[in-house]
């Protein structure tokens, strides 16, 4: 049987670093009211001209390295993003030539905040399938360029950042189980109404804005994971106490000790940056994991739980040992 395992993992943040106090300073918030409310401190929003695909690219070098892989080497390119440098090329074009691995199969996938957990899935299917047997999944994205920042109840929320997994065929799990589901159903609940073929208006930015319910949000969110937690542990016939870390979507630290209680886990045993990073849609998974590794906390064979929530709705898992 063939898995795909996380040989290296990589992240990379802009240098800008913009506070809540910042925030407060430009719409009518407080440094209080968000870290109460979410749990977020600060975000790192991207330079001017700093795109999506370059803080892409960083974190691949960093992957790459850590896995000791050569670019020659990759098979794949999976990138998860919502907001992608062009409509086209995907931005796994443009880091797969920036990376010289021309050649290999590249293309983004877009479910939003659960980005990353959709593309680490595919990617799994290509390595067990034996199509492929060197994989880089990445997570990007620069949410700040479409966020309405005079609009408190949303620009508050989110961050820019990149996160990215080398992924190498082995004897041995790697991911044991991932599970992805949607609903369309939501898609007004949290939504940005601009598209190419649909929305475009006259106004700022395009009319490019996030739109969303948060209360309705949060409640359907809680739900939602606490189903595809317990998917992933019936799916593995595992006991909850057996998992070693949880390495969940970082939106709102509510959330997140919400799916720590139901797994009975302390929160010392869950990676929590959404207070250093917030919302950063699909790299927060990545970003998460990669501190996690780079901090020494998880260590290899531990089994880890990843999980995913956001705009489609979307929602998934991947259960790895690592
Ligand atoms: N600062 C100060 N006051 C604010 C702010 C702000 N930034 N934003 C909203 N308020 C006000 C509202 O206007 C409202 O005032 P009112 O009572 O006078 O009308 C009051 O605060 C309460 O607003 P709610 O939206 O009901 O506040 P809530 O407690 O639900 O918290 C929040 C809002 C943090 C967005 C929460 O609903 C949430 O986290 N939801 C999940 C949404 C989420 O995480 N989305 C990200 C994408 S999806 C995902 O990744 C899971």
């Amino acid at each position: 049987m063939t898995y795909a395992r996380i040989a290296g993992t990589g992240s990379a943040l802009p240098e800008r670093v913009i506070s809540n106090a910042e925030l407060a300073a430009k719409v009518d918030t407080s440094d209080e009211w968000i870290a109460e409310r979410t749990g977020i401190r600060q975000r790192h929003i991207a330079a001017e001209g700093q795109t999506t695909g370059d803080l892409a690219f960083a974190a691949a070098t960093a992957a790459l390295q850590a896995a000791g892989v050569d670019a020659s080497e990759i098979d794949l390119i999976v990138v998860g993003t919502t907001t992608p440098d062009l409509v086209f090329p995907s931005t796994a074009c443009l880091v797969q030539h920036r990376l010289g691995a021309n050649g290999c199969a590249a293309f983004d996938v877009n479910a939003a905040c659960s980005g990353f957990i959709y593309a680490l899935t595919v990617a799994n299917q290509f390595i067990r399938a034996g199509t492929a047997k060197t994989a880089l999944v990445i997570g990007a994205e620069t949410l700040s360029r479409f966020l309405d920042w005079s609009d408190r109840a949303t620009c508050v929320l989110f961050g820019d950042g990149a996160g990215a997994v080398v992924l190498k065929a082995a004897d041995e799990p790697g991911i044991l189980s991932s599970h992805i589901h949607a609903d369309g159903g939501y898609k007004e609940l949290l939504w940005n109404p601009v598209g190419i073929s649909a929305g475009f208006k006259d106004e700022p930015n395009h009319g490019l804005r996030v739109i969303m319910q948060g209360r309705d949000v949060f409640k359907v969110a809680v739900k939602t994971l606490d189903r595809v937690v317990e998917e992933t542990l019936e799916a593995n016939n595992l006991d909850r106490h057996q998992l070693d870390w949880l390495i969940p979507h970082q939106a709102n630290l509510r959330i997140i000790e919400a799916t720590a209680k139901r797994l009975d886990m302390p929160m010392d045993r869950v990676i929590v940056t959404v207070d250093k990073h917030a919302n950063t849609s699909a790299a927060s998974v990545p970003l998460a994991l990669d501190y996690a590794v780079r901090s020494g906390k998880v260590q290899r064979g531990q089994l880890l739980l990843l999980e995913a929530f956001g705009g489609g709705f979307t929602w998934g898992s991947a259960l790895l040992r690592y």
